[in-house]
């Protein structure tokens, strides 16, 4: 009996697009799982969205959506994205869902039950304007090392300093600019230190974990497990924590429980669900990147652990994706998008060549464009593909498709090829695909000698029957080839499997040889990757990144429209509070060719960048005398389009015409000042 194993990859954040790293992930986890699959094992493929916290709640009232509406779109997203890739999922589920609120609840309450969750009060930024504790990533200041202005809450990326953001100078709210206060509320905590011993036998036994993971997992018990803050207070995207009043999860405790409801919402029978999660009759098995280990290796197996469920049997690590030996990077175009790769290039070239390049380490995994296009082209098409459309096409054509039998000399080089299974098997076992592919191209290297030295398109014209035998061979090869090429390339490798009429290309089936048939019309399998479409990929990945930022600077910090005036004529105090009045310094001020009243001024807000308005203040001010001259500017007011250009906010005045003038702040204020 084969053995029982559920499978998951990390599950993508919904607040941003899949990009060619969650790809590698996906795609490994797909090759193994479909190793799994075709060598007879009982395996599942789960994995969902990660849907809550406070990032995606202020993107969905930044667009004007619910977070619902948000997260269900971006789901769509990216299971299209990713199954393009051909990945194939048993569940692509979410993490807002009933099972997941479920589990959550219950694995909560065990745990609390037993004594593992505490609770005391923390102090943490809060913005009274937008009325919420602030995220690390949500405050922005100047970094108290370097200096840099503008840094986030948590590191800078300019010197790479981590602090925390009480140390961050002018330090201010992300969303609206204000200062934040310091305001204490009770937290709850897990009890990590509860689960020491328990969680260095599991760490220390099997084959759970490669040498760099267990490494990095020791030293984390070597400084000691500190207790885990698993509660935010509202508002907050996610689940509200039982027996508490607007408290609630942190997203990174329900995203892994959303494993467990992506498969019971596959199972829906709870039986099914308690062989892999509660009676151990079946294998846990996650892949992740190395930047999330913390949690799959200490956090995640406790909560299993103090509630009563089965902990993974193995996590496997990778590492980052790099392009051409760096970072991927946005600027550069290296930061592609997966649905930006596939409108350039062959998705299945990509598993392909990561499957040359991923080892069982944790160590990063590079893509090189000049090497990919010369990988794909001469291992994949020149080598392996080549080997079945060479003889598929008028060779066999003329041979009425029909193969022979198996001669000798053919029989032993079809063993050549059969004696590598088990080391191939074990390959694809232990992740070490690289390995995989290195003897998969050096038996196509040996069938092509076999078959140039043959050379059946001459014997086609004097011996028909010996080029039948020489097809024969190779064919027979081929399918062997693309059967251990299958979990890589299940595209390339079921268009061989229609070529030769057979119903499964398995490892079951990999002894049955192909003789005395006729085969079906040769369809083409793959194309050689054009290095022109690479340029072009890296071109609109470029291109896509400098129109976002433009549109970032046209955005006003707060998106949110002020409300109508009421009917009475008043506005309240907090519609008030939304108009951001700001200290603005002119840098540019020019006449606007047509227009009788407006002058077209550039105007510094600091931090807040460099607008561009167009004001009625041609009757009293000469440009030349504004340039250098601070006034205070509506600084959220919605871009408008004008006649003469997009007006990015509001000089404010008094009077008119010839008496008009413009307001004045304190002459020691600074551009970007918020006025109050
Ligand atoms: O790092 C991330 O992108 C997380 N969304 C991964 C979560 S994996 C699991 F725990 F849910
Ligand atoms: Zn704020």
């Amino acid at each position: 009996m084969g053995k029982k194993i559920l499978v998951t990859s990390a599950l993508p954040y919904a607040n941003g697009s899949i990009h060619l790293g969650h790809v590698l992930e996906a795609i490994q986890t797909d090759t193994w799982v479909r190793f799994q699959k075709l060598v007879g094992n009982e395996c599942y493929f789960f994995c969902a969205d990660d849907t809550h916290g406070t990032p995606i709640m202020i993107a969905a009232k930044k667009m004007g959506k619910t977070p619902e509406e948000l997260i269900g779109e971006v789901q769509k997203e990216h299971y299209k994205d990713l199954t393009s890739f051909y990945v194939e999922y048993d569940n692509y589920y979410t993490t807002n869902s009933e099972e997941n609120k479920t589990y959550s609840e219950s694995i909560y309450l065990t745990l609390k039950k037993k004594g593992h969750i505490t609770s005391r009060n923390i102090e943490q930024s809060f913005c009274e304007h937008d009325n919420m504790f602030l995220p690390d990533r949500f405050i922005k200041g100047t970094c108290p090392k370097c200096g840099a202005k503008d840094q986030y809450g948590d590191s800078c990326e300019v010197c790479g300093t981590s602090y925390s953001p009480k140390d961050l100078k002018d330090s201010h709210c992300a969303l609206c600019g204000n200062t934040p206060v310091l305001k204490e509320s009770k937290h709850l905590f897990f009890k990590l230190q509860d689960f020491q011993d328990k969680l260095k036998t599991w760490m220390e036994t099997g084959n759970r974990l490669q040498e760099g993971a267990q490494k990095k997992l020791q030293e984390w018990f070597g400084s000691g497990l500190q207790e885990w803050d698993i509660s935010r207070d509202g508002p907050y995207f996610g689940f509200a924590i039982p027996e508490e009043e607007n408290k609630f999860f942190y997203v990174w405790l329900d995203a892994p429980i959303g494993y467990m409801a992506s498969s019971s919402n596959f199972f829906k029978s709870e039986q099914k669900f308690n062989e892999f999660w509660k009676d151990g009759k079946g294998e846990i098995v996650h892949f992740i990147g190395k930047d999330i280990l913390y949690f799959h290796g200490l956090f995640w197996p406790a909560m299993l652990m103090g509630s009563g469920f089965q902990t993974p049997e193995q996590l496997n690590v990778h590492g980052f994706l790099t392009v051409n030996g760096e970072k991927m990077s946005k600027s550069r175009g290296t930061f592609i998008n997966a649905s930006t790769f596939i409108r350039y290039l062959d998705p299945e070239h990509f598993r392909f060549y990561m499957a040359c390049r991923l080892g069982n380490g944790m160590e990063d995994v590079d893509i090189s464009f000049d090497d990919f296009v010369s990988r794909v082209n001469s291992d994949l098409i020149g080598n392996l593909v080549n080997l079945v459309s060479r003889v598929s096409t008028s060779i066999l054509d003329k041979l009425d498709r029909k193969l022979g039998s198996l001669t000798p000399e053919g029989k032993s080089l079809l063993e050549d090829l059969l004696a590598k299974e088990d080391e191939i098997k074990d390959a694809y076992q232990n992740r070490n695909y690289s390995k995989v592919m290195r003897e998969i191209t050096s038996l196509g290297d040996k069938v092509n000698k076999y078959v140039n030295d043959y050379a059946p398109w001459n014997l086609i014209k004097t011996d028909a029957e010996k080029a039948r035998e020489v097809v024969t061979v190779s064919s027979n090869c081929a399918k062997i080839l693309f059967t251990y090429l299958a979990p890589v390339t299940p595209v390339i490798s079921d268009e061989v499997r229609k070529l030769y009429n057979l119903d499964k290309l398995d490892f079951a089936n990999i002894r049955k040889p192909l003789e005395n048939i006729t085969l079906a019309p040769y369809a083409m399998l793959s194309k050689r990757v054009e290095e022109k479409n690479i340029q072009a990929m890296i071109q609109d990945t470029k291109d896509a990144y400098e129109k976002a930022q433009k549109e970032t600077k046209l955005e006003t910090v707060k998106t949110e429209p002020a409300k109508e005036v009421t009917e009475s004529g008043t506005i309240t105090i907090d519609e008030l509070a939304k108009v951001e009045l700001r200290v603005g310094l002119i840098r540019e001020a020019n006449h606007v060719e047509g227009a009788d009243k407006l002058l077209n001024v550039k105007v510094d807000l600091g931090e807040k960048g460099i607008k561009n308005v167009f004001a009625g203040i041609k009757a009293s001010y000469a440009p030349e005398d504004l340039i250098g001259k601070k006034v205070v500017v509506v600084a959220n007011l919605k871009p408008r389009q004008m006649k003469f250009g997009l007006s990015e906010a509001m000089l404010l005045a008094s009077g008119k015409d010839k008496t008009l003038s413009l307001f004045v702040p304190d002459r020691n204020a600074e551009p970007g000042d918020l006025l109050k």
